[in-house]
């Protein structure tokens, strides 16, 4: 490099230089924050997956992204796609943004405590940032409610959306197109080495890309991370701990009334349950609770069915998206809204 910085100095001058400096070859290949972690993992020879997509464009993100918030886009003939579902968008039970502070951990309490900080919704699905960086979807106790329908998904997140599109949804499967710009979009909000490594790190990361016997050290720290996958445990309502279940602060329960409650029972909500903010509200509710001691806890663990002529449900929470603290925290906020 220093060699042929000096012929250019010597032989054509300024304007070859500063041809040079846009394009500083050794530059091109370094990592910065914005490099997806994907591709410094498969660089490093870390097996790429079937299911990642050999190229996308730009157009394909932005159309992924209105699939995944508005439930259509135009379609490659320039008309409008049909909607995905008439029922929901994919917005309404997953966010779009990293909801947990510390990526290798996804505690409810800590994903809680952030979602007030940053106002994020709080929600049953795990968010699609990051989601292409998991390596297996639908997992654990997801087998109960889906069956079969879970083994293709589990390996293959391209298979995860055409479930959750038909599934969770209560939707139609996706043409190849629809299911290759939502993929493109997830790509997009994959991590980015700023999102798990200091400028420090990522220094050192460059230094080593001379040095492939490192490869496989950083192969395992960096997947070291961030959470593999989205873990999954289907809990009952504490029935059996009686009067021994937690004090609740109804200041988080009104955290959770507002970002995940309210989420979708809110007016023009995808429930057409609408829970608002009236003490004729709260008294309903805890009326309720009078009546069936373990309403809240039943409505959070099970969710509810849909009913013929009705098909939105509402996704039960899983001990990994609500804790028990969490349900009493909510109940603690109704008790004080209703007095
Ligand atoms: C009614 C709620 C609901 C809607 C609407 C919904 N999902 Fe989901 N989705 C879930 C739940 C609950 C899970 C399982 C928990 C989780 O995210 O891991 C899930 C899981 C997923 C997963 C696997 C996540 C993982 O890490 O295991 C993907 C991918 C996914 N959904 C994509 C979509 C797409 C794409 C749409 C829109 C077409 C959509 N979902 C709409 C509730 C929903
Ligand atoms: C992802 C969207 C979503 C979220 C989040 C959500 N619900 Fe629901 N909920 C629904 C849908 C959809 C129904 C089905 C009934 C309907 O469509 O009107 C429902 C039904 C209910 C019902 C039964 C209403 C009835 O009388 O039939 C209760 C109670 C309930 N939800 C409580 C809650 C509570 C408490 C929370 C917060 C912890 C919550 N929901 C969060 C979507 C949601």
């Amino acid at each position: 490099m220093k060699k042929l910085l000096l012929i250019l100095f010597t032989g054509s001058g300024l304007i070859f230089l500063s041809f040079m400096q846009l394009s500083p070859s050794e530059q091109d290949s370094a990592y910065t924050k914005n490099s997806y972690v994907h591709d410094v993992l498969y660089d490093m020879g870390f097996p790429k997956p079937a299911w990642f997509p050999a190229n996308y464009t730009e157009e394909d993100i932005r159309r992924g992204k209105e699939i995944v918030e508005n439930g259509y886009t135009d379609d490659p003939s320039g008309g409008r796609s049909k909607y995905v579902s008439v029922y929901y968008v994919c917005t309404n039970c997953h966010n779009s943004v990293i909801e947990d502070p510390v990526l290798s951990n996804m505690d409810p309490e800590a994903r809680l405590t952030y979602a007030i900080e940053k106002n994020l919704p709080f929600l049953q699905g795990t968010t699609f940032y990051g989601a292409t960086n998991r390596e297996t979807w639908y997992n654990d106790d997801y087998y109960k409610k889906y069956g079969d329908l879970v083994k293709p998904a589990k390996e293959n997140i391209r298979e995860a959306i055409q479930l959750c599109a038909m599934e969770c949804s209560k939707g139609r499967p996706l043409l190849q197109w629809e299911e290759d710009v939502i993929l493109a979009y997830y790509i997009s909000i994959s991590y980015k080495l700023s999102d798990i490594l200091t400028d420090a790190e990522i220094a050192q990361l460059n230094a080593d890309v001379a040095h492939p016997e490192k490869y496989a050290d950083w192969i395992t720290r960096i997947r070291g991370k961030y959470a593999l996958k989205s873990p999954a445990t289907f809990v009952e309502p504490p029935y059996e701990k009686g009067n021994s279940l937690p004090v609740g602060d109804p200041a988080r329960g009104k955290a959770i009334y507002n970002l995940s409650c309210q989420h979708c029972h809110k007016a023009y909500g995808c429930s057409d349950n609408v829970f608002d903010d009236s003490g004729f509200t709260f008294k309903k509710f805890n009326r309720d609770f009078e009546k069936d001691y373990w309403w809240l806890f039943k409505a959070v663990r099970h969710g509810f069915y849909s009913y013929p002529g009705h098909e939105p449900y509402m996704p039960h929470y899983t001990a990994e998206r609500m804790t028990d603290q969490q349900v009493m925290d909510l109940k603690s906020y109704f008790v004080q809204e209703a007095q």
